[in-house]
Parts: C-alpha cells; structure tokens; sequence
C-alpha cells in the first residue's frame, strides 16, 4: 500500500534522512523505532507533504505522491496523527472532530463516523461540548486519533501516541490502534515504547541517524540481540 523509495530529505543544508526504503501492506500495522532526533517525525512528516525531499519516491497504492501538497495527501487516503496529538485548544471535542472531516467522501458520511468514533472513544461523547485545550494528555491523544479517523482515511500515520502517557491510558491506546488496524485500516507508528508497539506490530524499522539499520518482522525485532539490549531493555 505504502512504499518508499530511496528517500532522502533535509532542512536546507541539513540533511536528516538518508537512502530510506520500506514498504507496508495494506491492513498491517508497523513501527519505526529509533532514538530521539534519527528523524523518525521528519518520515512521518514528508510522507504527509509537509517536508520536500530531496530525492527519492514515496507511492500510496502505486501512485507516487512525492510532489503533491498536503491536502492532497489527505484526501489521497492518508492521516497523520502528530507528536503530542496536536488538536484545536479554543474548540470544543466535536469542533475538532468535524475538522477532521474536510476530504470529500468524508464529509458525506459525517454523522456515520462521528457516532463511530464516539463509540470507539466514550470519553469524547462525554466531552463533546468541552474546550479541547482542558482534556487531559490521555483524552488529548484520542482526541486526535478520533479526529484522523473522521477524515476516512486508508492510512494512519501515528507520531508517539504514548508520550506523556501514564501506563495505564498507555495500555488503553494500544489497544484502540489495534482495533483500529482489525477494522481494515493500515497503520504506521513511530513509539518510543518498543516492546509494547513490537506486540501489535507485524513489521517494524529501526531508523538510526537517518538510515534504516533493520528491517523485520515482529518476532525478527523480538529476537534481535541488538533490538533486545538499545530498545527492550531484556
Ligand atoms: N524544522 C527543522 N529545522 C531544522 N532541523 C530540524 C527541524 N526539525 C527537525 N530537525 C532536525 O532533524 C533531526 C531529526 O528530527 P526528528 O524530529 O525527525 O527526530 P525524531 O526521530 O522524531 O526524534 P524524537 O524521538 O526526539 O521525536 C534532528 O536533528 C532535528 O534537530
Ligand atoms: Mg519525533
């Protein structure tokens, strides 16, 4: 579904990823793992148009999508959820919501998925009136996975779902993004947290300044010595 070929991207001069190829199937879910600053949110981010690149391709269902702008990218199929789970603080849990909703063949059906995503997050439903900016960290994050969802996408691009998170909320947003992927959505994570993103994963990366040192299937990352000593911590 998603394949990315020999991209390499920088801040002007400063180049953060290097010669990057990977691809995911349609209905998989996979994780980028790595240490702060390999440029793991600079992937995530020229995937969705916000970064040029500097060579290099990147195909959504065969189509390159290098050279199209942001929105585009979303209306294509693709929703990122950023770092921090950025959302609206001046508008209410349902405003945010319905922002969500801009692509075309999303607004149609706008009242089907806003009843789904208050099902799959009760605590919005709850909330809907309330100032986005007074929920909590945890209500903040599926805030704004619900608000990625409404956009109908096919892809979900998701920036460290659980920083800041208490371990519990953490569990309970695992959770939510392999539900997710169950109902047909395609996933592609960035985590800090390893071991639990490797138990919901099928594939994942590792991406260490700026390159791709491994590549593999979950049980590969599980069982890797290297994998096991930075990241697990067995
Ligand atoms: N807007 C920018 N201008 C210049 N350099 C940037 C910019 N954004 C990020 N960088 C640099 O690019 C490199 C990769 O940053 P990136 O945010 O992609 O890392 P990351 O893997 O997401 O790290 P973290 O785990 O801390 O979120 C870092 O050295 C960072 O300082
Ligand atoms: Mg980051």
């Amino acid at each position: 579904m998603l394949e990315v070929s020999q991209l390499s991207v920088g801040y002007g001069e400063f180049q953060v990823l290097f010669d990057i190829s990977f691809k995911v199937k349609k209905g998989s879910t996979a994780v980028i793992v790595g240490p702060n600053g390999a440029g793991k949110t600079t992937l995530l981010k020229t995937i969705s148009g916000l970064l040029p690149i500097i060579s290099g391709s990147i195909f959504l269902d065969g189509i390159p999508i290098q050279e199209k702008k942001p929105h585009q990218i979303v209306e294509m199929g693709i929703a990122q959820v950023p770092e921090g789970g950025r959302i609206f603080p001046y508008l209410s849990v349902e405003e945010n919501l319905k922002m969500g909703s801009f692509p075309k063949r999303a607004r149609e059906k706008f009242k089907d998925r806003l009843k789904w995503v208050y099902e799959l997050f009760p605590v919005l439903s709850e909330r809907k009136k309330q100032l986005a900016g007074s929920l909590s960290g945890g209500e903040r994050q599926m805030l704004a996975i619900g608000r990625c969802l409404m956009s109908e996408p096919k892809l979900i691009l998701l920036d460290e779902p659980s920083m800041g998170l208490a371990p519990l909320i953490v569990t309970h947003i695992f959770k939510l993004i392999q539900d997710i992927n169950t109902q047909g959505y395609t996933i592609l994570m960035v985590e800090q947290n390893v071991k639990k993103a490797l138990q919901l994963a099928d594939n994942a990366f590792l991406l260490e300044s700026g390159r791709i040192k491994i590549k593999g299937s979950k049980e590969e990352f599980f069982a890797n010595e290297y994998i096991k000593k930075a990241y697990i911590g067995l």
